[in-house]
């Protein structure tokens, strides 16, 4: 090696020995007769001090020394003088007075500081990702994405898990998104499709008699990106066998409830897990992945002011649309600006007005007044619980566009009262989802989770006669407004999984072509399985309190699905493309 110690370990005891450090100037401070180095490496920073009785070699590097040179100093540790103790540094109690210095490396000036945490553009930082990763904020969640994984596997293990690697290069396996193909140079025409998840793979592993699988399995999907989409991204994968839903489920909570206990200070608001179905989330949450750090529940008021004299609301609840409310503690106050600004929020989904009542002593005021007496604007504010000081909130609309714009907007207001502390974990389990969902683009129903996601037993019956009314063996894990995982208990018979293919309207000529290894293989003595996957990067940006999923991935893709550093996607040669038949039609 060429340092006897990393930058982060000395402390007061090791004072008077000599040691060797290496790593990036951090900070040079030049007094003229001393100079002061921060040396960095992964492990820390320890200040280097260059004094007048240092050879003239070891000045020389100290004088030459920018930010990011990479050296190796040689010296005795001392302890700081009196008053000059750094206590924000795990070595801020010593200093390490240099003997012999060695530039190992030089470096251009940085296109950022890595030292400090100015705004720097995130095209820069992207494009520079080596540098960017040499910050401590990007250190400390790459640490900690390696402890998540260390300790998911050992959990694992310790519960009989096997981790088993399945291939990438595929047939396509469907989760809603497009697929990411590559040519076959051998099979001219033929691609390779690149799994979206192991969905089938771990099944079959089941169908195998492994029992219990698990893997950090990379998937690719080809869908528009947002903060916690990544077209390439990793999944706790989870299968197993003989189990139902309580079964994934507690797996699930134990090996979160561990991770969080373990690793971070956060604090879980629900132990147990919250358990909630799709249908009161949607309901009194407006959301599937609802944040339930905060209540604010929707508030159906339809029956209230189906009668008004207000004509939006009472045509609305004719027209069996519907009328909700929330109620926003301590906002009676706001100002026509502040509210313009919420009836911004709720337009973006479609709402054509925010109704508004703000509670205060002794006088109601509301946009409503006009329409609606006294004792009805009355009977609302009772609904909703609302006290003097509050503002009610009132969206009148499709069911959709109700529980979107109200959903969004609790979520705002929540942020304005400052109720979303990130140090606490709303996790929970939403169960009971539907099967299926019409798309509107494809004209026929598709599969809300996937399609090997099995009816619940009782629901089966609808499938053909009222496919939108089948409830599904689904559930997801949600956290603070965020969906961790999702997953089913599988459909494990032939019949039946003939049958969901028929409701998504999938010939039985395509299911043999695109399925027919999984229907073959139910065949063979399938196992009732189910299973879970959790979004690596999901959770990890929710230990790290991050905002991003890129924050907690070391290489990501831009909004784009680009590589700035590398710039992938790229063009190939001439001779690529022949020699894989494939012609371009730009
Ligand atoms: P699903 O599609 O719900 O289920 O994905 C499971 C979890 O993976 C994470 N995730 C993503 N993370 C980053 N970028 C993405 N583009 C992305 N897409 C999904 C989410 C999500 O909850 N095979 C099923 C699981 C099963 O049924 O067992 C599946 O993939 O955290
Ligand atoms: P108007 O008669 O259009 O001036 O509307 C009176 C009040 O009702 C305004 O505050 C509007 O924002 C509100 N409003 C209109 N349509 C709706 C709706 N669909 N839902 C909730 N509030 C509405």
């Amino acid at each position: 090696m060429l340092k006897t110690h990393n930058c982060g370990e000395l402390r007061a005891e090791q004072a008077g020995q000599q040691v060797t450090l290496a790593g990036w100037v951090n900070r040079r401070r030049d007094h003229g007769n001393v100079v002061f180095m921060d040396l960095r490496d992964r492990f820390g920073i320890t200040q280097v001090v260059f004094g007048p009785e240092a050879a003239a070699d070891v000045q020389q590097v100290a004088r030459q020394a920018r930010p990011e040179y990479v050296l190796q100093i040689t010296g005795e540790v001392r302890p700081r003088p009196e008053g000059l103790h750094n206590p924000d540094l795990a070595t801020g109690d010593i200093e390490v007075v240099a003997q012999r210095a060695q530039v190992l490396n030089e470096a251009k000036t940085p296109p950022f500081y890595i030292s400090e945490e100015p705004q720097v553009d995130e095209t820069l930082r992207l494009r520079y990702r080596y540098l960017d990763l040499r910050r401590q904020r990007l250190q400390k969640n790459l640490i900690l994405y390696h402890r998540v994984a260390k300790w998911i596997r050992d959990y694992m293990d310790e519960h009989q898990f096997l981790e088993i690697e399945t291939p990438i290069m595929i047939k396509s396996t469907p989760e809603g998104a497009r697929d990411y193909v590559v040519p076959s140079r051998i099979h001219p025409g033929k691609f390779y499709a690149l799994p979206q998840s192991p969905q089938q793979l771990k099944q079959l592993l089941m169908v195998a008699g492994m029992e219990r699988y698990f893997q950090l399995a990379r998937c690719f999907r080809d869908e528009d990106l947002r903060a916690d989409r990544q077209p390439e991204f990793t999944q706790l994968d989870i299968e197993m066998s003989f189990v139902g839903e309580e079964d994934v489920l507690g797996l699930i909570e134990g090996l979160l409830t561990r991770i969080v206990e373990q690793i971070t200070t956060m604090k879980l608001l629900y132990r147990p897990f919250r358990r909630l179905t799709y249908q009161e989330a949607m309901e009194r949450y407006g959301s599937d992945k609802p944040d339930l750090r905060f209540e604010m529940p929707l508030t159906d008021i339809g029956d209230l002011v189906a009668g008004s004299g207000f004509r939006v609301f009472a045509e609305a609840v004719a027209a069996g649309k519907r009328v909700k409310a929330i109620c926003a503690q301590g906002c009676a106050e706001y100002t026509r600006r502040q509210l313009d600004e919420l009836a911004a929020v709720v337009a973006r989904f479609g709402a054509k007005g925010l109704a508004t009542i703000a509670v205060r002593e002794g006088e109601l005021r509301s946009t409503l007044s006009k329409f609606m007496s006294a004792a009805e604007l009355q009977a609302i504010i009772e609904r909703l619980g609302a006290k003097a000081g509050d503002l009610v909130l009132i969206v009148a609309d499709e069911a959709k566009v109700v529980t979107e714009a109200l959903g969004r907007l609790r979520v705002e207001m929540a942020q304005r009262l400052g109720l979303l502390d990130d140090d606490v974990l709303a996790f929970a389990c939403v169960q009971q989802f539907p099967l299926l969902e019409w798309s509107e683009e494809e004209g026929r129903w598709t599969a809300m989770h996937h399609p090997f996601t099995s009816a619940r037993d009782e629901d089966w019956d609808l499938l053909e006669s009222d496919p939108g009314k089948v409830r599904a063996k689904a559930y997801d894990v949600v956290c603070n407004g965020y969906e961790v995982g999702g997953g089913s208990i599988r459909i494990h018979r032939r019949e039946h999984q003939e049958r969901m293919f028929r409701a998504l309207g999938i010939s039985p000529e395509q299911a043999q072509s695109q399925f027919g290894h999984l229907l073959e293989a139910f065949e063979y003595g399938a196992p009732p399985h189910g299973g879970i996957a959790l979004g690596m990067a999901r959770l990890v940006m929710l230990l790290a309190k991050e905002p991003n999923i890129r924050e907690v991935i070391a290489f990501p893709k831009s909004a784009s699905a680009t590589d700035i550093m590398t710039q992938a996607p790229s063009e190939i040669s001439e001779r690529q493309l022949k020699e894989l038949h494939l012609k371009l039609d730009l």
